[in-house]
Parts: structure tokens; sequence; C-alpha cells
């Protein structure tokens, strides 16, 4: 298996670096206990990874996921992300990095129920003062990345499960953000419906964004291209998926097969 020292495994070192976390830390203090939940987490992410965070509850991924997202800053060790440092912001200056450089998708979708998917979608580029016909255009162009592009009029009662989460990952890529980020995504659809949510996430990493999911779920995970779990708020294994999971496809694909299959596809 490809796997060497955690934080030193990247895809290919030629690429940009998206984030880097060094001795990332966060110690919790409630009353007289002291939790550390991150203790020393050293990574770096790459333009086009698709990344899943794994490991046992309480092992620090929901306190790694805020500091990449930006929801919250670190006790010690630094966090870069495109270039800056965002360890030591103040809570204004966080929030505006957030809202440009990342996407979040949630286990529950947080749409409002009496919008349409149109404008569930524009609602970020309205908090960012976007004209009207610009967000209607960039909305729409979003639905359609994610297969949508016939129910933008709909309101979320109307959608199917997996096709509010859509939604949700319309919204999120809305931005452009650096990084799409989603914490249990698949936590609250069958497993079907699940696998229709990885379709969108691995083709919008064919296009280049950049992915980081967490899940619990292995068969999750193995949609991706790398996984890096976590225990007792340390990166215990980081390595490449050496098989993946193909939507449409049964079982585990070796990547040299699906490497090839990329490859003639680019012949054409
Ligand atoms: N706000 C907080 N105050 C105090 N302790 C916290 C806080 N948030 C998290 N913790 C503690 O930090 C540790 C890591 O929690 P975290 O939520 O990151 O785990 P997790 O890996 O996301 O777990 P799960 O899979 O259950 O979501 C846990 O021991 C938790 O109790
Ligand atoms: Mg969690």
């Amino acid at each position: 298996m490809d796997e060497r020292e955690p934080g030193t495994r990247v895809e290919d070192e030629s690429r940009r670096t998206v984030m880097e976390a060094a001795g990332l830390s966060k110690t919790y203090q409630l009353g007289s206990e002291t939790v550390r939940a991150l203790r020393g987490v050293n990574l770096r992410i790459c333009e086009g990874e698709y990344v899943a965070i794994m490991g046992p509850s309480g092992s620090g991924k929901s306190t790694f996921m805020n500091m990449v997202g930006c929801l919250d800053t670190p006790t010690a060790g630094s966090y870069e992300l495109n270039g800056q440092n965002v360890s030591r912001l103040s809570e204004s200056q966080l929030a505006r990095i957030r809202n440009r450089e990342i996407g979040f998708v949630f286990q529950t979708f947080n749409l409002l129920a009496r919008a349409s998917s149109l404008h569930n979608v524009e609602l970020p580029l309205i908090y960012a003062g976007a004209p009207a016909s610009e967000r209607k255009r960039r909305a729409r162009e979003k639905l359609e990345m994610v297969g949508l592009g016939d129910r933008i009029g709909h309101k979320p009662p109307e959608l199917s499960g997996g096709q509010r989460q859509r939604v949700a990952v319309a919204r999120a890529l809305v931005n452009n953000p650096a990084i799409l980020l989603a914490d249990e995504p698949t936590g609250n659809l069958d497993s079907k419906t699940s696998v229709e949510i990885m379709e969108v996430f691995g083709r919008l990493n064919e296009q280049g964004q950049t992915i980081v999911v967490v899940t619990h779920e292995h068969d999750i995970a193995e949609y991706a291209k790398r996984q890096i779990h976590l225990r007792d708020g340390v990166i215990e294994r980081d390595f490449m998926n050496q098989e993946r999971r193909i939507p449409g496809r049964e079982g585990l694909v070796p990547i040299a097969e699906i490497e090839q299959v990329a490859a003639a596809a680019g012949e054409h």
C-alpha cells in the first residue's frame, strides 16, 4: 500500500497546495477538565485532491473540519488556506475567508423550504452582493453541474432526498470555493441515494474540484482518492486508495484500471 509518514502523502508533488496544517492542536477547557481534541495534526492537501476523513467517534473529525472550514481557530499550530495563514484571524476576517474559499455540505441539507432550488443556490451570492442576473446565471450553472437543470423551480419539499442534497452541493459550489467540505453528506440518505451524491462528487472532482469529506462509512471513503484516519486527535493513517468505488460499477476497481479508462476517454 502506498503509505508514508502522516502529512507527507500527497497525490502529485507538483500540484498547488490548497491547505496545510502544521502541529494543529485544539484544546477545550471544560471547568477543570482539559480535552485535547486535536494533538498536533500535520497535513497537506493539494488542488484536485479528493480526501475522506475517517475515525471513531470522538477522534477529532468535526474539530478538524471546523479548523479547515475556518469556523474555529486552533489553540496551537498553524493552518494555511490557499497560501494565507488563517490560524490567528479575527471572527470577521475568518467569516470573509470562509465565504470565499469554503463550500459546506452538511448531513442535514439546511435549505429554505419555501424557496426554489434556484433561490436556495443563489443565496450565498446575495450575501456577497452580486447583481441579480449574474446570481441567476451562476446558480443555474451549478444546478446543471449537479444534474438538476430541470428542477430549478422546485422547492425542497417537491424534491427527493438525494435531489435536496444536490441542491445543497450546488449552493456550496456557487462561490467557486477552493475546497468543498462535506461533513457526513450521506448520513441522512439511503444507500442508493448515497451513490447518487458520490456520483456528483466524483464528477466534480474529475473537473478539478478539491473535496474533503468526513464519513464513518468505509464504502463512502472508498469513492475518494485518499483516506486519512484520525484517532485520539492525531493522524493514525494516511494513504491513497489503491482501489476505488465508481458509481455504476459493482465492487472496487483498481486505480490502474480507472486511469486507463480516463486516459482512453481523453484521447477521443
Ligand atoms: N466544544 C467542545 N467543548 C469541549 N469538548 C469538546 C467540544 N467539542 C468537541 N469536544 C471533545 O473533543 C473530542 C473530539 O470531538 P469531535 O466532535 O471532533 O469528534 P468526532 O470525531 O467528530 O466524533 P463523531 O464521529 O462522534 O462526530 C471529543 O472528546 C469531544 O468530547
Ligand atoms: Mg463529528
